[in-house]
């Protein structure tokens, strides 16, 4: 433990001292929450992660003039999308101003941690992590998609076994929460930084290649054999032009992609959870499930596999079976041929 208890009680009053109630409140729920995340993935740092998580906005009601002052004294650049966004600056000079202000904790996973807490880094690490999420879903946030994160986050942290198990749960919650806000810029019609998607990317990247390492039944480790076994789930699930694409040669997002039609909003969300469930099952859980509002296009992505689930409208509307290069879909007739089969089999 490098800080003594009370050392970071000195820290949280002082803190206290420079920030409106808002701010202090917000920075208690994040301390808070950093320290029941640590618990599970980083427990003998606990020390360090509440002294990061008090820090974390310690500049963020600074004036303009102020950021500006820090910002000359430390030759700290911004670029034109930064200087255009000025939610973003404080995590720009939070880590100058601990240096200045609080020199016992200018140390440089605290640092990393304060400056990354915003928009993330492709090689952050799991502290910084931690701060990163914590911010995002300390209890004091209420947007519907902060909740259901960290109501899904909390639970699945709950029954992660060991270290690792938890902090893979964490790896996953950080992406969804970088998801989130990308998905928030663009609802919001305004660019988002392009350090959050590499960081999300990163992060999946890295998810994907444990995925591939630690899948129990090694059959799935191979994508074709995956989609495949998608494409069958959602044959006899009853989903209707069910279509593959084999789009490695062409793609470096995934390797397959299999596109099915729901026969309404209820259907689609069916055929999105049974892909979900039934590849679960054999250890291939999907990274992420997007779009569950309003059920007209469900995302679920496995990462060499990404299963587009539309209703009739979306599928037509977006068309994206075009948009796949051409002579990249693969013949399924087999596999239907097979899941009738196994219907006619069942009737007798
Ligand atoms: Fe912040
Ligand atoms: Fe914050």
């Amino acid at each position: 433990m490098k800080y003594s208890k009370e050392q970071i009680d000195r820290l949280r009053a002082e803190v206290e001292k420079r920030l409106s109630q808002k701010r202090f409140v917000h920075t208690l729920g994040v301390e808070k929450m950093a320290l029941l995340i640590g618990e599970k993935c980083l427990p003998e740092r606990l020390d360090e992660l509440s002294a990061a998580a008090l820090l974390h906005d310690i500049s963020k009601e600074y004036s303009e003039a102020e950021h500006f002052l820090v910002t000359k004294r430390h030759n700290i650049t911004m670029t034109e999308a930064e200087k255009n966004e000025s939610a973003l600056w404080h995590s720009l000079t939070a880590a100058a101003v601990v240096t200045e202000d609080f020199p016992e904790y200018a140390e440089p996973d605290i640092l990393s941690a304060v400056y990354n807490h915003t928009v993330g880094s492709p090689d952050m690490s799991v502290f910084d992590e931690i701060i990163l999420l914590a911010d995002y879903i300390e209890e004091g946030r209420k947007y519907e998609r902060c909740v259901t994160l960290r109501e899904s986050f909390l639970s699945e942290l709950a029954l992660s076994k060991g270290v690792d198990e938890a902090t893979n749960v964490l790896h996953r919650a950080v992406a969804k929460s970088l998801d989130n806000n990308i998905q928030e810029f663009i609802s919001r019609g305004k660019s988002y930084h392009e350090r959050t998607e590499l960081t999300r990317d990163a992060i999946m990247a890295r998810i994907r290649k444990d995925n591939m390492e630690n899948t129990k039944d090694l059959v799935y480790s191979d994508s074709g054999v995956l989609a495949r076994e998608a494409v069958k789930v959602l044959l006899e699930k009853k989903g209707i032009k069910v279509a593959l694409f084999d789009v490695r040669e062409k793609s470096s997002v995934t390797d397959y992609y299999v596109n099915v039609t729901g026969r309404s909003s209820s259907n689609v969300a069916a055929l999105a959870d049974e892909v979900d469930v039934k590849l679960s099952e054999k250890g291939r859980a999907p990274l992420r499930v997007e779009g569950r509002r309003g059920n007209n296009w469900i995302l679920v992505d496995f990462g060499d596999v990404i299963v587009n689930v539309f209703d009739r409208e979306s599928r037509d509307f977006y068309n994206l079976d075009r948009h796949f290069p051409e002579g990249s879909q693969v013949d399924i007739s087999e596999l239907v041929a097979e899941v009738d089969a196994k219907f006619d089999l069942n009737k007798n």
